[in-house]
């Protein structure tokens, strides 16, 4: 694996390499990440990983000081993975003046997660954005875990007529079901074994939704409920569709998605579950 030490030699490391398949990242790759990298591999020739710390899309008493940085052994799994090159850029390579135009998303980035974390998505927008000027992949890869961000991403590049696939990959879950995540390092021992609940309250409210159940509000409320009364305090549990994550304007308005955001200790955890009458709650991969 290639670590380009700058932007140009990035560039000039992307001469003549076919389509190239971009997969931003945080850093801190967990086996989620890695599945992307791997699927990224059948969308392409070159895979292109890229490690940022994005302070925009951070508030500023989110975690962005403590966020789990962990380069070396980055590296050591993206190269595993078959990862053709990194960039890594630091904040003053890719910020190297105040970023003061940036994407302002539509409504869609202060609903959900966007209203607990105000301005996120606008960071989000803005440093995908640029990446895939600095990379100009023919495609991407983002983990449908993250489905608001994706919903946004992929709106993003319709929109601006970028030629570049948006790619859902499917979140990687631990054997008792919790999603993989960044953030799961930042729970204790007990708080790792309750975590688990926030999946089988959303599996529960899919089956449910499946059998017929048509009061969504009060789907919500119970799990937000249920939810609290084990120690979490939650952001939301949403009963959306899949297309726009608007509100249905009844139950089989379209195909639909239970999302959620509640934290435990100092994590913030989501998770979602796609609510698919034919292939049942979570046999695709959520
Ligand atoms: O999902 C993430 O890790 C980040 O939001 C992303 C897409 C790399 C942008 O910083």
């Amino acid at each position: 694996m290639q670590i380009p030490s700058s932007i140009p030699e990035l560039r000039l490391a992307l001469r003549n390499r076919g389509r190239v398949v971009l997969v931003p990242t945080m850093g801190n790759l967990h086996a989620g990440h890695i599945a992307l990298m791997k699927e990224a591999r059948v969308h392409g020739d070159t895979v292109v990983a890229t490690i940022f710390v994005n302070r925009l899309q951070f508030g500023p008493s989110d975690d962005f000081d403590r966020y789990p940085r962990t380069f070396t052994e980055d590296c050591e799994r993206l190269s595993g993975a078959g990862v053709d090159l990194l960039l890594a850029p630091t904040e003053t390579e890719l910020y190297p003046e105040p970023q003061t135009y940036q994407v302002d998303p539509p409504a869609i980035q202060n609903q959900l997660d966007g209203e607990f974390r105000p301005g996120h998505f606008r960071g989000v927008a803005t440093v995908v954005l640029k990446l895939f000027n600095i990379v100009q992949p023919q495609a991407a890869l983002f983990g449908k875990k993250d489905y608001q961000q994706l919903l946004v991403l992929r709106n993003m590049t319709r929109q601006l007529a970028l030629p570049i696939d948006v790619i859902g990959g499917e979140t990687v879950r631990a054997d008792d079901g919790l999603a993989l995540s960044s953030r799961n390092s930042y729970l204790s021992a007990a708080e790792r074994a309750e975590a688990p609940r926030l999946q089988r309250i959303l599996r529960r409210i899919a089956a449910a939704v499946l059998a017929g159940a048509s009061d969504f509000t009060q789907l919500e409320r119970q799990a937000s409920e249920e939810l609290d009364q084990h120690g979490w305090q939650t952001d939301y549990v949403a009963i959306r569709l899949q297309a726009d994550l608007q509100v249905p304007s009844h139950p089989a308005a379209g195909p639909l998605v239970v999302l959620a955001a509640s934290r435990l200790g100092s994590a913030r955890l989501i998770d979602n579950v796609e609510i698919n009458p034919k292939k049942g709650p979570l046999t695709g991969g959520n």
